[in-house]
């Protein structure tokens, strides 16, 4: 079978990976890819939000799997369109994808479905949104409802921040459309969990756990990123954790969306709070979290592919063979200097050939430039991910394996995954 993988991260170059490890797979394509998924597959240069583009291609080359990596894919309505053409579709359609591509339609659909989620407010105005923050004393968190990337969310401490937060979006307009419409939030305390499930609209199948660390410096300092690194499984989840959380937050999200017109076939991924009164959901992504797809895929026995599929189909069956390695899975991401903010790219990446045994390195802002290798281009350069028998032994070798790679202004999180130490 031929597979189309839309998008040009380290999660797609995961999804390669794993795709090229099927007896199923004839041929991958990634649009546009990386400099890694280039070296693997078929680099296509198509966009990941080109429909008319995508569609094209997919109708020529007689693809048999569209698989949607990005956000930015579902929201332009590519899922719909390959669709239309009879082509089976990991991911969701537009109108399903507002699960994430939309806080306040997330926020709306988790209290009619009665799913665990902070309280929270939508306002279109500044006066009684900072109204809201201030009876709570400036603990809230202040969100964007549109697509921003990892930047639309502030939480903040103090009123003064909350105001700031919201003065940025609603009244400076900051993040543009996006942020016209926000979503105020009750701030939690507790340790984060994405726990992400594949589903075809009716069945939900969870997926090995992960932890992401999303500020850019060590201690959890610095600003919000895409996410500087993962490990999987975390450590310290209750016995039964899991399966509460398809009971009482997946199976409702799916069905609610259902109900509403929305068949949700892909992967569902929800971004929990663990607080003293239980898991509270922060976010939905509707697709595979970054960098949570580099340490959950690789542990994954099982072939991905007709998994995939039967979601894409709308027959996975309820409790599908999955297996998974015992070991645990360390990603590190290695980034531009400057990252979030603003960096410089173009610089040759040196150091990829002396990993230690069996780290893999999946590529994100990479390409190859002829006569000059494989050089940077974008914030999250490569996630360097280990499998060892503890987490500490993971960690150690994917910080040795990121210490490897030399570029200028290369900078890690040395602390990924060190909660369990
Ligand atoms: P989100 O995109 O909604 O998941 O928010 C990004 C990050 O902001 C989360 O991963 C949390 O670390 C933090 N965050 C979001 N909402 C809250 C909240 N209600 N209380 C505390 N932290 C939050
Ligand atoms: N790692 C968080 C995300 O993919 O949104």
């Amino acid at each position: 079978m031929r597979i189309l993988i839309v998008g040009s991260g380290a999660r797609e170059h995961a999804l390669a990976w794993k795709c090229m490890r099927s007896d199923l797979t004839e041929r991958v394509f990634c649009a546009p890819g990386n400099g890694g998924t280039g070296g693997m597959a078929h680099n296509i240069p198509i966009a990941a939000d080109d429909v008319v583009g995508l569609v094209k291609f997919a109708r020529r080359e007689g693809v048999g799997l569209a698989v949607l990596g990005p956000e930015a894919a579902v929201a332009a309505g590519v899922g719909d369109a390959l669709r239309d053409l009879d082509i089976p579709v990991f991911g969701p359609g537009r109108g399903a994808g507002r699960i994430e591509s939309s806080k306040a339609f997330a926020k709306r659909l988790m209290s009619e479905a009665g799913i665990p989620t902070p309280a929270f407010e939508v306002f279109t105005d500044p006066e009684p949104a900072r109204r809201w923050a201030r009876e709570r004393d400036g603990r809230v968190a202040v969100k964007a409802d549109g697509l921003a990337l990892g930047k639309g969310v502030v939480v903040a401490s103090s009123p003064e921040e909350a105001e700031a937060a919201i003065a940025e979006l609603l009244v400076a307009r900051s993040l543009g459309q996006a942020g016209t419409t926000l979503v105020l939030e009750e701030r939690l305390e507790g340790p984060e969990l994405s726990v992400l499930a594949l589903t075809d609209g009716r069945e939900v199948v969870p997926l090995a756990p992960a932890r992401d660390f999303k500020r850019a410096q060590e201690g959890d300092r610095g600003p919000n990123t895409g996410g500087m690194g993962a490990y999987s499984p975390p450590a310290g989840l209750a016995e039964g954790l899991i399966e509460d959380v398809v009971g009482k937050v997946l199976e409702p999200a799916v069905a609610r969306l259902r109900a509403g017109g929305d068949e949700y076939r892909g992967v569902l991924y929800a971004g929990l709070m663990l607080t003293a009164e239980g898991f509270k959901v922060l976010e939905f992504n509707a697709r595979f979290g970054d960098p949570e797809a580099q340490v959950v895929l690789p542990r994954l026995e099982s072939d991905l592919v007709p998994l995939m599929l039967s979601a894409a189909r709308g027959s996975l069956a309820s409790s599908p063979d999955l297996r998974w390695k015992a070991e645990s899975a360390v990603g590190v991401v290695v980034a531009s200097g400057g990252y979030p903010g603003e960096y410089r790219s173009g610089y040759p990446i040196e150091g990829l050939t002396q990993m230690p045994e069996g780290v893999i390195v999946f590529h994100a802002g990479t390409r190859y430039e002829p006569g000059r290798g494989l050089v940077t281009s974008g914030g999250r350069v490569l996630t360097v991910v280990a499998l060892r028998d503890s987490v500490p032994a993971a960690r150690e070798a994917a910080l040795a394996g990121a210490g490897r790679v030399r570029f200028p202004g290369a900078y890690f999180r040395p602390d990924i995954a060190m909660e369990t130490v």
